[in-house]
């Protein structure tokens, strides 16, 4: 029987688990950890191995068209130049006038209360002795409710920490030429922890920085890739090259990204170091499929997305992609009840961008996005041709026969049709006629759609839908709370345990190691003799092992020759047991976690 107990702090909860079961530990802890940063412990790293895995084979093994690709960490810095990020992948800040503590200028919490003004401060050190002088205006929110004497202790103390100097405790200094200026309501000027006004939101780009070579001056800037995205783009021509791909096909990657977050959040939801899962699929242009099959199918008049079809434009792709992400999230126990979807609006929209939509997951802590699904058009690939002078462009051996089959009057009506539908206003006529003959060569720049997920994002979500507490009473009414995570088999970090019912029974130990030896080759697996079965059994439980299987008397059969050679195997969700020959183990386990 089970009961659901109270299960708020949920993310407390879960948080403690994963450093008690070696899931997640802050980085470098020893030394008071570092913001933003998380390790991956023996459970964890089996983990996101079994999740990236999961991932790679449905976007590469199980599909012909995706091939993928391990590139570097750290690239060509025109890479980041040609790709915008320089010049645009930042944050909107605001640094505090008093403790110079930044904050993302979009969250600021509005707060009410009086606004205090002070001409300066300073510090006695001992009887008339004067210490360091701040000779500037401090401008701080007193917050309604908050009383005038614990006001002034607090800017005292906010002083002494960050005026820039060691010397004088906070009550040694003295506040000068206090003054209320005004009262305020809702105002988003003053900082949420110290309520020290805000200067002016400045840009504050994301990229970590690193130098490469001995001398490290400005010339020898690189960055840390802040997605992997770029490298995809970046070895586009290399890839077409070297391996038999056709548009439409993909290029996938896995790997590390870093972003220097001003608020890293949510336990791993928002790190500073953290692995992309990313597939940049190339696609035919609109008017190339058109110029092939004389008509783009869209969304409104061909809706089955089961199959690629030849005469699919970039909409139909894009939910092609969105609708094959959601079938993967399923795959791995993440169904529609813990996702949604925003679609954002042409406000939302990068400039480049056509689409997007993001696969949003309901964290405990609000739901928040888990991948982002980009149509981006041919932004990317064009900006690395213009940047590196290299031809990117795709020929299309279909594309070309079917313009080599079109009359010179047929091309000049495609033209002055393709220039009266032009998406973007500014495209002159020109460019738009050089685009058109590039296309009649077989020529054009793919778009791509990204279909871009972050591998923490993903544990993260696992984790905060599988763990459950449940109060369970036993057949002598006994009750005790089993904490469990209810993980997808395919993803549990150890797939089964497997428990002598005896551990000094040394028959019962060699025939559950000759179990252990025969499940290893193909599985994790965990032994385990020490304690009673049932608290073994919530060991597991604990860490989302899905099955266990017991080695008693039974297998020996002692008293029922019919049970020798079977074991008890227990199913985590359901606790329910059953026995089973061995011989029949290994194909019921591979068949539950393949
Ligand atoms: N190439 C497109 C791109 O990078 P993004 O929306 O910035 O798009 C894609 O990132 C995914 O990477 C997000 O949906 C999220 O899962 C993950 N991600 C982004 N920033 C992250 C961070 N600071 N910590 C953890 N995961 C992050």
């Amino acid at each position: 029987m089970s009961t659901k107990p109270e299960t708020d702090n949920r993310m407390e909860k879960i948080v403690s688990l994963c450093k008690r079961r070696g899931i997640i530990f802050q980085s470098s802890e020893i030394y008071g950890g570092i913001g933003g940063f998380w390790d991956y412990g023996p459970l964890g790293t089996e983990l996101k191995r079994n999740l990236r895995d999961t991932w790679w084979r449905a976007m590469t093994r199980e599909r012909e068209d995706i091939v993928g690709l391990d590139a570097t960490i750290i690239m060509h810095p025109a890479v980041w130049k040609a790709s915008g990020h320089v010049d645009t992948f930042a944050d909107l800040m605001r640094e505090c006038t008093i403790t110079n503590k930044r904050v993302r200028a979009d969250h600021v919490e509005a707060q009410t209360g009086s606004i205090i003004r002070f001409t300066g401060a300073r510090a006695v050190l001992s009887e008339g002795t004067q210490g360091w002088h701040l000779d500037r205006t401090l401008t701080v929110l007193m917050k309604q409710g908050e009383h005038i004497e614990s006001f002034r202790k607090r800017v005292r103390q906010l002083i002494a920490q960050n005026a820039g100097t060691s010397a004088g405790k906070p009550e040694e200094i003295e506040l000068l030429g206090e003054e209320r200026i005004e009262v305020v309501e809702n105002s988003v000027d003053y900082h949420p922890e110290s309520g020290g006004l805000l200067n002016e939101a400045r840009p504050f780009n994301l990229m970590l920085k690193t130098y490469i070579g001995p001398t490290a001056t400005e010339d020898d800037v690189a960055y840390l890739r802040p997605e992997t995205a770029q490298a995809i783009f970046a070895q586009f021509r290399n890839v077409c090259d070297s391996s038999r791909v056709k548009v439409p096909f993909g290029i996938a990657q896995i790997g590390k990204a870093f972003r220097n977050e001003v608020t890293p959040k949510n336990f791993t939801f928002r790190s500073r170091e953290f692995e992309q899962m990313e597939l940049e699929f190339f696609i035919k242009p609109d008017e190339a499929v058109k110029l092939i099959h004389g008509k783009v199918a869209t969304w409104s008049d061909a809706s089955d997305l089961s199959e690629p079809k030849p005469d699919w434009g970039w909409e139909m792709w894009h939910r092609y992609w969105v609708a094959q992400r959601t079938g993967y999230y399923a795959s791995i126990g993440l169904g529609s009840e813990v996702l949604d979807y925003y679609w954002q609006s042409r406000e939302d929209l990068a400039h480049y961008a056509r689409a997007c939509v993001d696969i949003l997951f309901k964290f405990p802590f609000g739901t928040d996005e888990l991948e982002g699904i980009a149509a981006r058009g041919s932004f990317d690939l064009t900006q690395h041709q213009n940047h590196s002078g290299k031809q990117l462009e795709y020929f299309d051996e279909e594309l070309k026969a079917a313009c080599d089959a079109m009359s010179a009057e047929q091309k000049a009506s495609f033209i002055e049709e393709t220039f009266s539908q032009r998406t973007n206003p500014k495209a002159s006529r020109e460019e738009i006629t050089s685009t058109c003959e590039k296309l009649f060569k077989g020529l054009y720049i793919p778009h791509v759609i990204e279909p871009s997920a972050g591998l923490d994002r993903l544990a993260l979500a696992i984790l905060t839908s599988s763990f459950d507490e449940e109060v369970v009473t036993d057949i002598k009414g006994k009750s005790e709370t089993r904490t469990v995570l209810r993980f997808h088999p395919r993803i549990a970090p150890i797939k089964v345990g497997v428990f002598p019912l005896l551990k000094n029974k040394p028959e019962l130990v060699a025939k559950a190691r000759e179990v252990v030896a025969m499940l290893r080759p193909h599985m994790n697996v965990f032994y385990d003799e020490t304690g009673a079965i049932g608290r073994r059994y919530r060991r597991q439980d604990e860490v989302g092992t899905p099955f266990g299987v017991t080695i008693d008397f039974e297998t020996f059969g002692e008293a029922f020759p019919e049970l020798k050679d079977t074991v008890t195997i227990r199913e985590r969700d359901s606790m329910d047991q059953k026995r089973i020959p061995i011989s029949e183990l290994l194909p019921f386990l591979l068949g539950k976690i393949l």
